[in-house]
């Protein structure tokens, strides 16, 4: 699924975290949970609806949320 984004898009608007943000920390920072992920890199921390599918209240979808990438750069 991430392959189908450019590194630069935009996850989280609220804190403006960038996809290739949120694969360095998993992959480099060696980051182990969804919740770590959101303390480093700042994603979900705010109105929360990036971090997955059924916490995405807002009117407009999120095309991609953290937990998502976290699973596929985590476990394949
Ligand atoms: S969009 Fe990520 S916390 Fe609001």
């Amino acid at each position: 699924m991430i392959e189908n984004f450019e590194k630069d898009y935009e996850v989280c608007n609220c804190h403006k975290v960038k996809l290739n943000e949120i694969i360095d920390a998993i992959s480099i920072k060696k980051i182990e949970t969804l919740r770590e992920l959101q303390e480093v890199t700042g994603a979900g921390t705010h109105c929360r609806h990036c971090v997955f599918e059924e916490a995405d209240l807002g009117k407009v979808k999120k095309k991609i949320y953290c937990k998502d990438i976290f699973n596929e750069v985590k476990y394949g």
